[in-house]
């Protein structure tokens, strides 16, 4: 049986079982979904044909797809967002990098208002966290408050591009660049966003040192588990791939032997001279890569990402355009993009204000009654979760000013999604929902 007679098979199986349903007024309106079709599929089962199962020819069609996308020169793929923040913050601590290297008990400006996994590499790292306040309605850093958190030891400023709006980049990145300090971008909910910066349109994730994506099905594109890390850095690259695959100093990839032609002559810390390259480690590492299937799975998705990210784009200014005119602004902060950019939004966020006679809590259950999924800001507060309980400020991590709008978020806000599912009819649904749960 030829591969081509199976994949004709996958096709129609993928026409039968898993064309999108058409919406039902009552069927549940969720903040994100998988969409895909025979395509995902049929590379899928093209690489379990293949059956090289860990990163392959997949994996280096996708590192390279994503890196002409993005315009940067290296893309790590890696198993997850998670993963690749991680990586992102443990590539500082390379000794490669010098004096500018992380160092424990060094500090790294970030948001209270965050994803956990933005926050947890930070410390995992040796490094301190210093927690900003944050705006409405940007729900990314106040810049304001820069300064003021900078000390003697602050080596890094780690953000995300909250649900898809650029943070302030110009500010930010000028910020780094007066003191010298690297800038990661966690643009897991950003993927395709543009930001005007020096005169030039650049992507987000490629306008600091290191940006980092994740492909878990609610982000922008999907591979189950999976995520990249980017950089344009030649230096950070090594750092990234040596700490991605368990540390170590070679870097010929899976089934390659003698890359740089020196497996048995070079010398390496206090090692015998001629030690296999191999099995020379110059960090310590982990293992972070993904699967051939994953790739898989991601080239095709990856194909479809401009027309998602426009879609996204759409379905955020329908939201906002008839949340506006249906009267909700009145009892809502509806979002606000970042000047000079053309966001790819993860989530459409709003924050229920003081004249609302309902509390977020009690619209949000209405709004759930209703059939459509909402979402909080992630932790809302990170530091009010109990996994901080543990960690003493001042020894372990830093507060710099109040977290006030922070806190409001924790209590006020809320978001639905704009993923590229959706339709029409379920936009308009969404609109009457919450215009009824805050206006009634
Ligand atoms: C801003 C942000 N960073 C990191 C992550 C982690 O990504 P993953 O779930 O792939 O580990 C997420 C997940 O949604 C996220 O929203």
């Amino acid at each position: 049986m030829e591969k081509e007679q199976i994949l004709e098979m996958v096709k129609e199986y993928a026409a039968e079982h898993h064309r999108q349903k058409e919406y039902q007024k009552g069927d549940p309106i969720r903040y994100a979904g998988r969409v895909y079709d025979e395509d995902e599929l049929c590379s899928l089962v093209d690489s379990a044909l293949e059956f090289w199962l860990t990163a392959g020819r997949f994996t280096k069609e996708f590192e390279s797809g994503l890196a002409e996308y993005l315009g940067v020169p290296y893309v790590s793929a890696v198993n997850s967002g998670s993963s690749a923040n991680l990586l992102a913050v443990a590539a500082l601590t390379s000794p490669l990098l010098g004096e500018r290297r992380l160092k424990k008990g060094d500090e790294i400006i970030t948001v209270a208002a965050a994803f956990p996994t933005t926050v947890a590499p930070i410390l995992q790292c040796g490094a301190v966290p210093v927690f900003v306040d944050v705006t409405i309605p940007s729900y990314n850093i106040d810049v304001a408050g820069l300064e003021s958190a900078l000390s003697e030891k602050t080596k890094a400023v780690f953000l995300a591009h909250s649900l898809g709006n650029p943070f302030d980049v110009r500010t930010v990145l000028r910020f780094c660049r007066e003191h010298g300090i690297w800038l990661i971008e966690d643009n897991c909910d950003a993927l395709g966003g543009v930001c005007e910066i020096d005169g030039v349109m650049k992507k987000t994730g490629t306008i600091g040192d290191i940006g980092t994506s994740s492909f878990y099905p609610a982000h922008q594109m999907t591979m189950g588990e999976g995520g990249a890390v980017y950089t344009s850095d030649p230096l950070l690259h090594k750092a990234i791939r040596s700490f991605r695959d368990w540390g170590r100093e070679c870097v010929c990839t899976g089934g390659q032997d003698n890359l740089c032609g020196h497996r048995f002559d070079g010398q390496f810390g206090t090692l015998p001279k001629g030690y296999d390259h191999k099995y020379v480690y110059s960090h310590l590492g982990y293992n972070l890569k993904i699967t051939d299937l994953q790739a898989a799975i991601g080239c095709a998705q990856l194909r479809k990402l401009p027309t998602f990210v426009e879609k996204r784009r759409e379905h955020w200014d329908y939201l906002r355009a008839g949340l506006e005119k249906s009267g909700a602004a009145k009892f809502l902060i509806l979002p606000e993009k970042q000047k000079d950019t053309d966001p790819c939004w993860f989530g459409f966020i709003m924050t229920v204000k003081p004249e609302c006679k309902r509390g977020r809590n009690e619209v949000v259950d209405l709004v759930e009654k209703n059939h459509i999924q909402t979402r909080n800001l992630f932790a809302g507060n990170i530091l009010r979760h109990p996994c901080f309980e543990m960690l003493a400020e001042g020894r372990d991590y830093r507060v710099a000013g109040s977290l006030e709008v922070t806190d409001r978020i924790m209590y006020d806000s809320f978001w639905v999604g704009v993923y590229p599912g959706l339709t029409k009819e379920m936009m308009d649904e969404m609109i009457r929902v919450i215009t009824e749960a805050v206006t009634a």
